[in-house]
């Protein structure tokens, strides 16, 4: 598993390499690419990769959607260590990106990484028909915006110190992570024109893997160690953030994440064989330290 996500790691960075390098430069670009590589681990594009196979979707198309979705994912995170945010000094075993090159570069850069994902997508060596990158363009914004990602950091940090509930919790969690893995996993059926009945199947599956993502992720803070994490642990319970570990305990957190799980494995057997890939994928996440 760790050979096969490298790989996928390799090649999306080798794209975005390649993808910047034929833009004519600016002084946003070392921020940005610090803030890109290395580092992450890309398993959103792993994701994409698991159940693109499922419809067997070309491996390069995958790597050019995936390496979309790994800029979103990289802008979202500057912004999440900002002092207005997180205020997190170090990510991915290093300086954050506006501890390096100063707060107003890094918004900006983080912007321009957001901008960067359509870009990728409406370009035209993407090999996709126009309707179909519109789609995904429309999905991916979808996502990442009030209804995704932005408005479930909103919540993230409204929620700091109160009590809030389980629903609310998840709520929160799906849409600051969860959407963008709704994203990869219901990309390929975009792209295979399937209707709205099994897209919706899949976004639901995806914000699931989302969901238990976060939940590993809370995990690690709570336990995990901050070298191998390459990111400081313990902060989560200092800010007072809402998990479902500071409401149910780690044990439950940890039993929510297996059930999850199963449940994604009932779901998918009926896509056969090639849906073991994704629940080894999904153990992966829940058990690794960083
Ligand atoms: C961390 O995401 C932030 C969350 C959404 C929980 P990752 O753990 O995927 O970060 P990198 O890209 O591997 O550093
Ligand atoms: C981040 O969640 C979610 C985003 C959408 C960026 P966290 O705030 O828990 O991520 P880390 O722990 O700082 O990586
Ligand atoms: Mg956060
Ligand atoms: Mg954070
Ligand atoms: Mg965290």
């Amino acid at each position: 598993m760790k050979n096969e996500v490298n790989k996928i790691a390799k090649d999306t960075n080798y794209f975005l390499k390649k993808f910047i390098n034929n833009q004519n430069s600016s002084h946003l670009i070392k921020a940005m690419k610090y803030g890109l590589f290395p580092g992450g681990k890309k398993i959103r594009s792993k994701i994409l990769i698991d159940f693109g196979s499922l419809f067997s979707i070309n491996y390069k198309t995958l790597i050019q959607i995936g390496a979309a979705v790994e800029c979103i994912h990289a802008y979202s995170l500057i912004h999440d260590d900002l002092p207005c945010m997180d205020n997190d000094k170090i990510r991915r075993g290093k300086a954050s990106t506006h501890i390096k090159y100063g707060e107003s570069t890094a918004v900006l850069a983080g912007n321009s990484l957001l901008t960067m994902a359509f870009e990728i997508l409406s370009n035209n060596n993407l090999d996709l028909p126009e309707k179909t990158k519109v789609n995904l363009i429309k999905k991916l914004s979808e996502c990442s915006g009030h209804l995704g990602i932005a408005g479930g950091q909103y919540l993230d940090l409204n929620y700091e110190k109160k009590k809030v509930s389980r629903n609310q919790i998840i709520e929160m969690e799906i849409k600051k992570t969860g959407m963008l893995f709704s994203f990869c996993c219901v990309a390929p059926a975009i792209i295979k024109n399937k209707k709205n009945l099994e897209l919706r199947f899949f976004e639901n599956i995806g914000s699931d893997i989302g969901l238990l993502f976060q939940i590993s992720d809370d995990l690690i803070d709570y336990k995990g160690n901050s070298k191998i994490a390459g990111k400081k642990t313990g902060k989560d319970q200092k800010k007072g953030k809402a998990t479902l570990i500071s409401l149910l305990g780690y044990n439950n957190a940890v039993k929510y994440c297996h059930d999850l799980i199963i449940n994604t494995n009932k779901k998918l057997k009926k896509y056969g064989s090639n849906s073991k890939k994704i629940i080894q994928t999904l153990e992966y996440i829940l058990n690794r330290d960083r």
